[in-house]
């Protein structure tokens, strides 16, 4: 798996922070946003589709899926292809933040890497990640 460099992931979580806090079309639990991320996703019994238009010139965005409370961080990896992280946290299922360089639960500390691998605990499991493929007109999100 490639791995985000600090500075690629400070960048992200800028673009994500900002596109949140502006109240555009974002959407973080820790915000208190509920809206959908991204108005024109649609979803079906296999997944969760994401108009690449909305993906133009990002490296991240949150998406919600009407299967999670939690949203989505969509993610380009250095090597141009997408991960979908669920920000839900696996000890207890509190909403994880972008905190620095590290995806972080609010609630009794796990820290995940921007991949969504376990840095510290008292999680035990990394966070649930899902393929995403890129075809000609959406990121397909496959549940
Ligand atoms: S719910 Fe995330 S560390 Fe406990």
């Amino acid at each position: 798996m490639a791995k985000t460099s600090r500075r690629t992931f400070l960048q992200q979580s800028a673009l994500i922070t900002a596109w949140c806090c502006a109240g555009g079309t974002g959407s973080l639990t820790s915000c208190g946003v509920t809206r959908p991320a991204v108005a024109d996703t649609a979803e079906d019994d296999q997944g969760l589709y994401v108009p690449l238009s909305a993906a133009e010139g990002k490296n991240s965005m949150l998406v919600r899926s009407r299967r999670f409370d939690e949203p989505l961080l969509l993610m380009r990896r250095a090597d141009g292809t997408w991960q979908a992280l669920l920000m839900r946290c696996p000890h207890k299922g509190c909403t994880v933040v972008q905190r620095n360089d590290k995806l972080v639960c609010p609630c009794h500390g796990s820290e995940f890497t921007p991949e969504g691998q376990l840095l510290k605990g008292p999680a035990r499991q990394p966070l649930t990640s899902f393929p995403v493929t890129a075809t000609s007109k959406h990121l397909e999100v496959r549940f």
